[in-house]
């Protein structure tokens, strides 16, 4: 933009056999220009009767933020100059008078400046699609595998689920953040997933296991931690899953963890986790009720459980299991639950179970 249309003419034969140049008499015209066009760069002068140069380029940070903005400029302007420049707005400015070549120059590496930002903003857009992408994805497999995990698991039926909405609580009631309450709902709902490793005849064994049984299921933190892999947005809650039978006294496993350095979030799956298996029928026991499971968490809190999370979770769901339908928050992940009632054995247990009472019956 230039008033003087022998300067304007003479800037336009500067660039026009590199670029596509759109001139301008005053500011006013310069507006429309922007408005209409893409415009890279906009090199303006900066003496003009309606409009300074420094005026229409911040009027053009609204129309045409990304756009590189170069002043011509003589020596008396120098204040306005120094504020423009100090503020950002003005990439570089022009002593008059310009010499053609340097000109050309400058406009050059300006515009690889704004080529180089163009295209790290795309490839930051691109990325964030990606990471995106990739959490729907997971969302997608999450739900395969708990669902997996249920047809394998058939006496657990919804298990994880539930573990998931009573972790959520805790989190919720002791004031966690939102994205530590999505992570709760994806660690409660893969905890057990590497059980899908355990064979059925343990899984589903109706007796006390034996120590060699014993030291198959206590892998399966473990392979949880494997299954959910190293995906750097599943890091946490991964953590929180490896260690999801730490005891605060040292004696759970798969690290023998105590207190503080059990992840807070192992802990409140623990708890979560215990207070749906008291809860629900198992292959060995019935359930106890939930006024009892309350009192069997209070017992053992300091022991294996964080007291804090324990009470957590009985001021959510009560003292008796009371409050438990309108006490459990939505699910971040859109994971449906048709009911918080507890679990009762599925049919392919009832099966196996009688199955194997059958097998032990006739030896
Ligand atoms: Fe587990």
């Amino acid at each position: 933009m230039d008033d003087e249309p022998a300067n304007l003419r003479l800037l336009q034969r500067v660039f026009a056999d590199d670029y596509q140049v759109l001139a301008a008499g005053s500011g006013a015209e310069a507006i429309e220009i922007l408005k209409k066009h893409d415009v890279s760069l906009i090199v303006t002068d900066q003496r003009m009767p309606s409009m300074t140069g420094v005026q229409l380029l911040e009027q053009s940070l609204a129309i045409r933020p990304e756009a590189i903005k170069i002043l011509i400029t003589g020596y008396t302007d120098v204040q306005a100059l120094i504020d423009a420049i100090n503020s950002g707005r003005v990439y570089k400015y022009v002593p008059k008078p310009w010499d053609a070549d340097e000109l050309r120059l400058t406009v050059r590496r300006a515009l690889e400046t704004y080529e180089l930002k163009a295209r790290n903003a795309r490839l930051l857009e691109e990325l964030g699609q990606a990471l995106s992408e990739l959490e729907d994805l997971s969302v997608g497999t999450i739900r395969a595998l708990a669902d997996a995990l249920d047809a394998k698991c058939d006496y657990t039926s919804g298990h994880s689920l539930r573990v998931s909405r009573y972790a959520v609580s805790i989190g919720r009631a002791i004031g966690l953040e939102r994205d530590e309450l999505k992570d709760l709902e994806l660690a409660g709902i893969l905890h057990d997933i590497g059980k899908i490793g355990v064979p059925e005849s343990i899984l589903w064994k109706p007796a006390r296991l034996t120590p060699e049984e014993q030291a198959v299921m206590a892998q399966h933190p473990v392979r949880s931690a494997q299954i959910i892999g190293d995906l750097p947005i599943l890091s946490r809650a991964r953590r929180w899953v490896l260690h999801h039978h730490e005891y605060l006294d040292g004696s759970g496993y798969p690290d023998h963890l105590q207190g503080e350095a059990i992840p807070y979030g192992a802990r409140i799956i623990l708890v979560a986790d215990a207070y749906d298996a008291m809860t629900s029928d198992r292959p060995y026991r019935k359930a106890i009720g939930h006024a009892r499971a309350a009192e069997e968490l209070r017992r053992h809190a300091g022991k294996q459980f964080d007291a804090r999370m324990v009470e957590a979770l009985i001021s959510v769901v009560g003292e008796k299991g009371e409050k438990l339908e309108g006490g459990i928050p939505e699910s971040f992940l859109g994971l449906t639950l048709s009911s918080i009632d507890p679990g009762q054995p599925g049919r392919q247990f009832q099966e196996e179970h009688e199955r194997q009472a059958r097998a032990g019956s006739a030896g």
